[in-house]
């Protein structure tokens, strides 16, 4: 090949990948603050929008809570610099409850509000009307198809899937749903932005659960069933899985931890799509637990009780 054709390819590859240095990030719950977090932490710019200052005063409050968890260890000999990486960090977040203020600059926009699909396919018929053309839109779903939320929009070449894990600063994972209409450019963009915020990421195609959640939700599911059937108790198979599997958490602390109401919905969701499946049959004595509003750890009982 000659010289000015290798020219040609190397100017072409440069003037078509894309980079992140800007994101909104509309929902600041858990995942959506963890998400935050970690772009500010690695200079990113990053507006938070939610739909109350109090919900941003809150998200904000627990996002330097964590950083302070990071610093403890990162920082342990030189607790200024500590001091000035959090600064750092929170300078680089911006609040708003206006989601097209929020968008406006954005390169990159990631979702992470209810998981409910008409609502997020309305949220991102409006943010389509408001980003720019170069905006990259992702969703951290868990569960829902990412083409039927991208076909809210006329940017399906520039939507994707961009799943976290829970906690979000200490999760090294990130899934990178390439839906069929997501653009090679914009696959690679997220690929690249996932490792600069200190990611590993995989690849996933947009089938239910993707990866670790069509494995880790069964699993859960399957514990409960096990309880049920009392062939043991919630505290021996946590204990198994921990100590027989190396689980970090077991069973019912996971699920206690990522809380019922959402593998309740993703199973539910499942559920529907293939009423066949024995591993998506849904669980009554979960179905019982959402119901009595005990949702695990953030609503101070589930499986576990919590202070
Ligand atoms: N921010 C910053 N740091 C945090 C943190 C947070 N929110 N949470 C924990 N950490 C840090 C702690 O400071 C601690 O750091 P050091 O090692 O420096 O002391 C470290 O993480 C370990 O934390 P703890 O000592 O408090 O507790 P632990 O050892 O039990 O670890 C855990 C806690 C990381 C949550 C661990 O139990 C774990 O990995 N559990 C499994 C979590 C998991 O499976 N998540 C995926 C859920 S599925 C999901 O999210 C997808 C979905 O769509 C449903």
């Amino acid at each position: 090949m000659s010289l000015s054709a290798l020219t040609y390819i190397a100017r072409r590859g440069m003037a078509t990948k894309l980079t992140v240095k800007s994101m909104a990030i509309i929902g600041s719950g858990q995942m959506g603050a963890g998400i935050a977090q970690v772009a500010a932490a690695t200079g990113h710019k990053v507006v938070l929008c939610d739909t109350a200052g109090d919900i941003l005063e809150k998200a904000q409050a627990g996002i330097q809570k964590s950083l302070q968890r990071v610093v403890k260890k990162k920082y342990a000999d030189d607790p200024e610099k500590g001091q000035e990486f959090i600064t750092n960090t929170m300078a680089n977040i911006e609040t708003t409850t206006e989601p097209a203020k929020a968008v406006v600059t954005a390169d990159l926009v990631v979702e992470a509000i209810v998981e409910n699909l008409a609502v997020k396919q309305d949220l991102f018929r409006t943010l389509d009307k408001f980003a720019p053309a170069k905006t990259i839109f992702a969703s951290n779903t868990s569960s829902l198809p990412i083409t039927a939320i991208a076909d809210s929009t006329k940017r399906q070449d520039k939507f994707a899937g961009l799943h976290f894990f829970n906690p979000v600063p200490v999760m090294k994972l990130v899934e990178v749903v390439r839906a069929p209409g997501t653009s090679q450019e914009v696959y690679e963009c997220l690929m690249d932005f996932s490792k600069a915020i200190g990611k590993h990421p995989v690849t996933c195609k947009d089938t239910p659960g993707f990866l670790v959640n069509r494995l880790l939700v069964p699993y859960m599911l399957e514990s409960v069933r096990l309880y049920e059937r009392g062939d043991g108790s919630k505290e021996d198979i946590d204990v198994a899985m921990k100590l027989g599997a190396g689980y970090p958490m077991g069973p019912f602390e996971l699920l206690d931890y990522v809380g019922l109401d959402t593998c309740k919905f993703i199973i539910d969701g499942w559920h529907e799509l293939e009423p066949e499946n024995p591993l998506f049959e849904p669980s009554q004595l979960l179905n019982e637990l959402v119901a009595a509003g005990k949702h695990g750890k953030k609503t101070g009982e589930g499986f576990y009780k919590y202070n």
